[in-house]
C-alpha cells in the first residue's frame, strides 16, 4: 500500500502523513527534507541556488545534513523551492523516492509531486490544503517555538512566494492529481484532520482500483 500525501507549505500534510504511517504501520518519507538538504548544501558550498549546475552539485549531499535543525528554517524552505524548480535536481532525487515507495509492504510519502510523479499508481492519494492565512499562522507558531523572531507578515509573504514558485514551475508543479481526494484542514483540528484522512484512505482502498 502506497499513500501519497501532497499539498502546499504548512497545510498539515506532514502531520497527516506521519499519523497515517503510524496507523498503517508503514515507513514514512518527508520528501521536502531532500530538497531542503540540497538547498542547505548549496548554501554551505557557497553556490548559487538559481544555477541548475550548482544545485545539481549539491544533490549528492552528506546524509548528516538531514538531521540538521537549520533544515526547518524559513530561509532554507525558500531556497528549497528555488533548487526544486530545476529539472535535473528533481531527476537526481527521483530514484531515491521511488525506491522508498517500492518497499515491500508499502510506504507513506509526503511532498508536492508524490501522487503526480513519484507514485502515480499509489493506493491512496490525498491533496491537503488550507487557507494561506491559516498556514502562515501555523508556520509562524512553529518558527517562534524554535526561537525565530520572524514576523507573521513575513511568513505569509514567504508562503505566498513559495506557493507561486511551486505551482508555476514547469517541472512537476504543485497540482492536485486528478484522482487525489482533497482535504481542507483550515477549520480542522489535527485529530479531526487525521481522522478524515484515514476515512479517505479507506474509501480509496475499498474502491479497489489499485
Ligand atoms: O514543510 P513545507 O511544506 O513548508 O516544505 P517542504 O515540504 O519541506 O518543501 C520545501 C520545498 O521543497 C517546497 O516548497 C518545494 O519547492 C520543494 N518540494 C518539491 O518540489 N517536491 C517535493 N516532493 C517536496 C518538496
Ligand atoms: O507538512 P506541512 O508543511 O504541510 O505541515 P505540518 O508540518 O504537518 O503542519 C504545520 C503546522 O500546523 C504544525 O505545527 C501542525 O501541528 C499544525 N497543524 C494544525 O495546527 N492543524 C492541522 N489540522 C494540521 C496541522
Amino acid at each position: 500500500m502506497i499513500i501519497a500525501v501532497d499539498g502546499p507549505a504548512a497545510s498539515g500534510k506532514g502531520t497527516i502523513a506521519r499519523a497515517l504511517a503510524r496507523h498503517y504501520g508503514l515507513p514514512h518519507l518527508d520528501t521536502g527534507l531532500l530538497y531542503r538538504a540540497v538547498a542547505l548544501t548549496v548554501e554551505r558550498l557557497g553556490l548559487d541556488p538559481s544555477r541548475e549546475a550548482d544545485a545539481v552539485a549539491a544533490c549528492d549531499f552528506d546524509e548528516r545534513v538531514l538531521a540538521d535543525p537549520l533544515l526547518r528554517s524559513d530561509a532554507v524552505g525558500q531556497r528549497a523551492s528555488i533548487v526544486s524548480a530545476h529539472p535535473l535536481v528533481r531527476a537526481s532525487l527521483l530514484q531515491r523516492q521511488r525506491r522508498f515507495a517500492a518497499q515491500p509492504g508499502g510506504a507513506v510519502l509526503d511532498g508536492r509531486d508524490i501522487g503526480t510523479v513519484i507514485a502515480p499508481d499509489a493506493t491512496a492519494k490525498l491533496f491537503v490544503k488550507a487557507a494561506a492565512q491559516v498556514r502562515a499562522r501555523r508556520r509562524h507558531a512553529e518558527l517562534q517555538a524554535t526561537g525565530s523572531s520572524i514576523g507573521l507578515d513575513q511568513v505569509l509573504a514567504d508562503i505566498r512566494a513559495r506557493d507561486a514558485r511551486d505551482e508555476g514551475r514547469a517541472a512537476a508543479p504543485l497540482v492536485q492529481a486528478a484522482d487525489a481526494a482533497p482535504l481542507d484542514t483550515s477549520n480542522l483540528s489535527i485529530e479531526a484532520s487525521v481522522q478524515r484522512a484515514i476515512e479517505m484512505v479507506e474509501a480509496q482502498r475499498n474502491r479497489g482500483v489499485r
